[in-house]
């Protein structure tokens, strides 16, 4: 039984084509709601931001109602909100924030602004419990690839390691699963042709791996380009494209960069545990590849379950209840959506 005394936090996101809340109370996961636009997108091969809006709009009430009946709490039992306010799609955000800053002024409870990535590192908290005390974060998704030193999550400064010069991990899924014919999200399409495929039947480029390259720092438009030339090669030859093997082949390409500057990061730094977050984090491939080598090196590894890697608004909530739990200050319902934020801290705007 939760006592008055006890945070209930409810998190909204909304930066991108999904529509979540989550209710979360003392890093407990008490329940959530989602709901997608993907179907509406994959025509189109990548999300449409007014669509993406309006369909926001059409599933703020629903999918609180989703959320609040699955974890049997009503809404007057919320005592705090949180909500994503950058970065994403500024259309889709203001959505959210619009909703999130009606519930907390019509409950008149604390808002509290949270920057979607921390958001992404905070679901790991829902499932593995508190983050030790320094760690390494690979954050995968469809707009951002980094690496992170993080501490305390809502209390200390991030510090980005690297980051991509190009495309995202899940942006190089998405462009590859539109020129293979696959549709849209390309991550867990193309994970699914891959299966039948073999990863070493192309020897698609590794970048960023060379000597003399930053350690951390990510390229993958070039990968995107070369299964591009596979395929426009194989097609002028009128040749059969083999879409299982290009699939696999490219999965592993990503994998092997991703994992291999992660580990390298938790070595340099002396830490012993890695924790991968967002999206394409819910690639089987890159978990297995990821735990296979954090074993080799004594590394402890932490991955959310699939579905509390992709967007959805229980790892904005678990934000706030770490937020609320650090006696930190609410944002207040002045907030701006910030569409670009860069990930500096947990909060928005930065206290
Ligand atoms: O974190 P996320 O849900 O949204 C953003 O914040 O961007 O990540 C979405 C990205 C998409 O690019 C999608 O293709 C990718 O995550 N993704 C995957 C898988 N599931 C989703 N990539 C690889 N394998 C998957 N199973
Ligand atoms: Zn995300």
């Amino acid at each position: 039984m939760t006592t008055t005394s006890t945070p209930i936090v409810l998190g909204v996101e909304s930066s991108c084509d999904e529509t979540g809340f989550g209710i979360v109370s003392e890093g407990r996961l008490l329940g959530q709601g989602l709901a997608s636009s993907a179907a509406q997108h994959a025509d189109f091969g990548g999300v449409v931001p007014e669509i993406a809006a309006r369909a926001h709009l059409e599933a703020v009430v629903p999918t609180l109602q989703l959320a609040l009946d699955d974890a049997g709490v009503q809404r007057e039992d919320i005592t705090h909100v949180a909500v994503t306010s950058g970065p994403g799609l500024a259309t889709a955000v203001h959505v959210g924030l619009a909703a999130a800053k009606s519930i907390a002024w019509s409950l008149d409870v604390p808002l509290y602004g949270v920057h979607h990535l921390a958001g992404h590192a905070a679901a790991d908290v829902l499932e593995h419990g508190p983050l030790p005390e320094r760690s390494i974060v690979l954050i995968v998704s469809g707009g951002h690839t980094s690496i992170l030193a993080v501490g305390d999550l809502v209390r200390d400064p991030i510090e980005h390691l690297g980051d991509t010069l190009d495309d995202a991990a899940g942006e190089a899924f998405d462009k590859v699963a539109r020129l293979l014919g696959l549709g849209y999200p390309g991550g867990p399409v193309i994970s699914r042709a891959a299966v039948d495929g073999d990863p070493t039947a192309f020897s698609f480029p590794r970048a960023m791996l060379r000597q003399g390259d930053a350690p951390y720092t990510f390229s993958f438009s070039g990968l995107k380009t070369a299964v591009a030339r596979t395929v426009e090669t194989l097609e002028r030859a009128g040749e059969a494209v083999p879409v299982a093997d290009i699939a696999a082949s490219f999965e592993q390409a990503v994998v092997d960069v991703l994992v291999k500057k992660a580990v390298r990061a938790v070595r340099e730094r002396g830490l012993d545990t890695l924790v991968i977050v967002g999206g394409v984090a819910a690639n089987a491939r890159l978990r297995a590849v990821a735990q296979e080598k954090c074993d080799e090196h004594g590394i402890e590894l932490r991955i959310p379950p699939p579905r509390l890697c992709t967007d959805n608004g229980a790892m904005i909530a678990a934000v706030g209840d770490l937020l609320v739990r650090s006696g930190a200050e609410p944002s207040g319902l002045g907030i701006a959506a910030d569409p670009s934020a860069v990930l500096h801290g947990a909060q928005l705007p930065l206290p």
